[in-house]
């Protein structure tokens, strides 16, 4: 008698199930993937995120495997011609209508919003919580998203969701926002409030924390932000298991992808970063996943990635020959002999480039909505105030505000000194210590900085932290900018 199929379905899968199951020694595998924007106009970095997710998705993670943060502000935002869609590429925006709904017909796969998850939302994506999930602290993320659920003048919400791995765990980490010189964005807790960020020390702190709690056996970061090589430059060590590839090299900024296309009569905001959108299509080319390394994977994005320098930190030597299904495929599924030599495609892309800093102004000057001209010129409005003060407490502390700029199409520029000015130890405690109170300091009484803003100045506040103590910068803001707090 021949067996049922329903009988064979039921023994496969009990096959795949006991698969899953992670073979002695092989531990399980994580990923936190972070959207650090709010904002249609920072419409890819959500659309990032959830195109990664999707990635994960499709390779097996279950959603108790990986830990989504995202603002979730554009699939239902007023402005999104598309309601509850979401692309990540230019190939991806329809062309055509829907005859009988009149709704646009978007592509199978395209949606990256479906299944996309958001165990951090709205005001729940912060440094705070960042900083909580990675280093798997249960009890100080309850009593945060208690805080943040509780609180209905807010947009956002939370389940304490944190890494739960092990010294034997692989773990992904990607983020996508804006950054600058040592920092990473995160959404400003309020409309028009100070920029929010975690600074290199507080990533490398957190990391230091979770190896030796042993949160992981290797960790993996692929990081999308405008100087985003600064995060690890001098400061990740070579021993401790961590492989840090970033958008750009610590002195420049990433791009933003597929910008200024529309979509009937509507201009669309960058669908995504070059950076991240070509990471994600390479290892979504069929059997690139399976059998590429990181090494492999790092050569072909930091080829196309080719308006920024992409760099790597780390534990290159013992790491770069991993396969990248180690960390993005769930379960392990050991990778066979190799197929064919990589393909190397160029990309077709048809939307344009934008440095990250000018996306978001440019997707709004290219906006007739009345709503979107306004958010221009209130930017533009903080932007002078943060920028007239910035200047002048840089002449008064005589710490030069311009930087000689290394050349961009050099590897050696990831490994650079920042600055002659910049004496060793720069990056110590004392020196991390002073950015944060200073920036705060600076957006309680000079002014509030936008993501971009932040981005634009941060290399400023890095040099004055370098040449000067806080209390001098201090004293110095209460000269410049006391006058105009009142
Ligand atoms: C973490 O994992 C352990 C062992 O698998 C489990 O007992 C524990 O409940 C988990 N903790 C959380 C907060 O999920
Ligand atoms: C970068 O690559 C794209 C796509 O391959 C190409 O169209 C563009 O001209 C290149 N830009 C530069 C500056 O090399």
């Amino acid at each position: 008698m021949a067996v049922s199929a329903a009988a064979l379905l039921g023994i496969i899968g009990l096959l795949c199930g006991a698969s899953v199951v992670a073979g002695e020694g092989e531990g399980d595998k994580w990923a936190v993937l972070v959207a650090g924007s709010s904002g249609f106009w920072n419409y890819r970095h959500q659309a990032d995120v959830c195109h990664a997710h999707q990635i994960l998705k499709a390779a097996g993670f279950p959603d108790d495997r990986v830990i989504v943060m995202r603002y979730d502000d554009v699939a239902q935002n007023a402005l999104n011609p598309m309601p509850g869609v979401v692309v990540n590429r230019a190939g991806c925006l329809p062309t055509e209508r829907d005859a009988s709904t009149g709704e646009w017909d978007v592509r199978e796969g395209c949606n990256v919003e479906v299944g996309c998850g958001r165990d951090y939302y709205g005001a729940a994506v912060s440094p705070e919580s960042f900083i909580n999930v990675l280093r798997g602290d249960v009890s100080a993320q309850r009593l945060f998203c208690e805080k943040i659920n509780s609180d209905p003048t807010r947009f956002g919400g939370c389940e304490p969701k944190v890494l739960n791995s092990t010294a034997r765990d692989k773990v992904f980490v990607a983020f996508f926002d804006h950054g600058g010189t040592h920092m990473l964005g995160f959404p400003a807790a309020w409309k028009y409030g100070a920029m929010r960020y975690v600074t290199a020390k507080d990533l490398r702190v957190a990391m230091e924390h979770m190896r030796s709690v042993d949160l992981y056996g290797e960790l993996v970061l692929y990081i999308e932000a405008c100087e985003s090589g600064s995060m690890f430059n001098d400061i990740l060590p070579q021993d401790v298991s961590a492989f840090a590839v970033t958008a750009a090299d610590p002195f420049h900024s990433s791009y933003a992808s597929d910008c200024g296309l529309r979509l009937g009569g509507v201009t669309m905001p960058c669908l995504g970063d070059l950076f991240s959108v070509n990471w994600m299509r390479d290892v979504t080319r069929p059997g690139h996943m399976k059998y590429e390394t990181l090494e492999e994977d790092f050569d072909i994005v930091e080829e196309q990635t080719n308006l920024s320098q992409v760099c790597v930190y780390g534990d290159i030597e013992s790491m770069a020959s991993e396969h990248i299904s180690s960390y993005l495929e769930y379960p392990t599924k050991p990778a066979g002999p190799r197929r064919a030599a990589l393909r190397r495609h160029s990309s077709p892309r048809s939307g344009a480039a934008v440095p990250s800093l000018e996306a978001a102004d440019a997707f709004l000057a290219a906006s007739a909505i009345p709503e979107l001209r306004e958010e221009l010129l209130a930017r533009k409005r903080l932007r002078e105030v943060a920028e007239a003060n910035l200047a002048e407490l840089a002449a008064l502390l005589d710490v030069p505000q311009a930087r000689g700029l290394h050349d961009i199409h050099d590897k050696s520029i990831c490994h650079k000194k920042p600055d002659p000015s910049f004496a060793d130890g720069a990056a110590g405690d004392d020196f991390f210590d002073c950015l944060r109170s200073t920036i705060d300091r600076f957006q309680d009484v000079c002014g509030i900085l936008t993501a971009e803003d932040l981005t634009r100045s941060s290399s400023v506040f890095s040099r004055l932290c370098a040449a000067r103590t806080a209390a001098q910068i201090e004293r110095a803001m209460g000269t410049v900018c006391a006058p105009a707090s009142v």
